[in-house]
């Protein structure tokens, strides 16, 4: 009634194409880019994990609160004031824009503007 060998053979190419993506991708996935961390500090503006996901709104925030209300008021990070900006901030602890920003961003593919304007650490 049942073809035993039939059955089996169907299997196995069922599971072949099944586990194709595996056999497909390996060993080209994208190791995630090593990043070249502060050695001045231990901690960020915030909990890394937030700053990954929202360091652009939090530059987008205080920008338009320095620049639009004047609101100057520090950010204090181990006890150390840094002001509300770019290069004075963000850039006096991630003191190298080409192995931090630009690795990440490279790797995902998004080219921030900021730079046309504001001026970069010398490296
Ligand atoms: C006082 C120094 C300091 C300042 C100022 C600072 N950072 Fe950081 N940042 C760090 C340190 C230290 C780490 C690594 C923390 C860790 O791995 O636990 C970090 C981690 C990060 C990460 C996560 C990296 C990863 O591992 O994926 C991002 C993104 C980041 N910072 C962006 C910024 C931006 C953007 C600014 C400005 C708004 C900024 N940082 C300001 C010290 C600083
Ligand atoms: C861990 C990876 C990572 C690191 C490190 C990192 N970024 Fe980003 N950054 C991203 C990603 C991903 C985006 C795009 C997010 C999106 O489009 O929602 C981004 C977007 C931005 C944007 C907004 C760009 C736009 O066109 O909207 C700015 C500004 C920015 N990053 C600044 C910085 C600065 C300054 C540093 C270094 C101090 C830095 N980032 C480090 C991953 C990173
Ligand atoms: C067309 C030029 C230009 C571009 C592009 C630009 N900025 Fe600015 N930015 C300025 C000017 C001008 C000021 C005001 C400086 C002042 O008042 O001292 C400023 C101020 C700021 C401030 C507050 C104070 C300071 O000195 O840092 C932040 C934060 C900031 N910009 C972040 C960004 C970020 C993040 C980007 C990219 C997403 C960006 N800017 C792109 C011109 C620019």
């Amino acid at each position: 009634m049942y073809d035993r060998g039939k059955i089996i053979i169907g299997l196995v190419i069922f599971v072949l194409l099944v586990t194709i993506p595996v056999w497909y991708n390996r060993g080209t996935t994208r190791t995630a880019p090593e990043l070249v961390k502060p050695t001045n500090a231990n901690s960020c503006v915030l909990p890394v994990e937030e700053m990954r996901a929202k360091h652009m709104q939090l530059l987008n925030t205080w920008r338009d609160e320095v620049v639009r209300t004047s609101d100057n008021s520090s950010i204090v990070i181990e006890g150390k004031a840094y002001p509300k900006s770019l290069q004075l901030n963000c850039m006096e602890c991630h003191t190298s824009k080409v192995n931090f920003c630009d690795k990440c961003h490279d790797y995902s593919s998004v080219r921030p503007y900021c730079w046309d304007c504001h001026i970069a650490p010398v490296e």
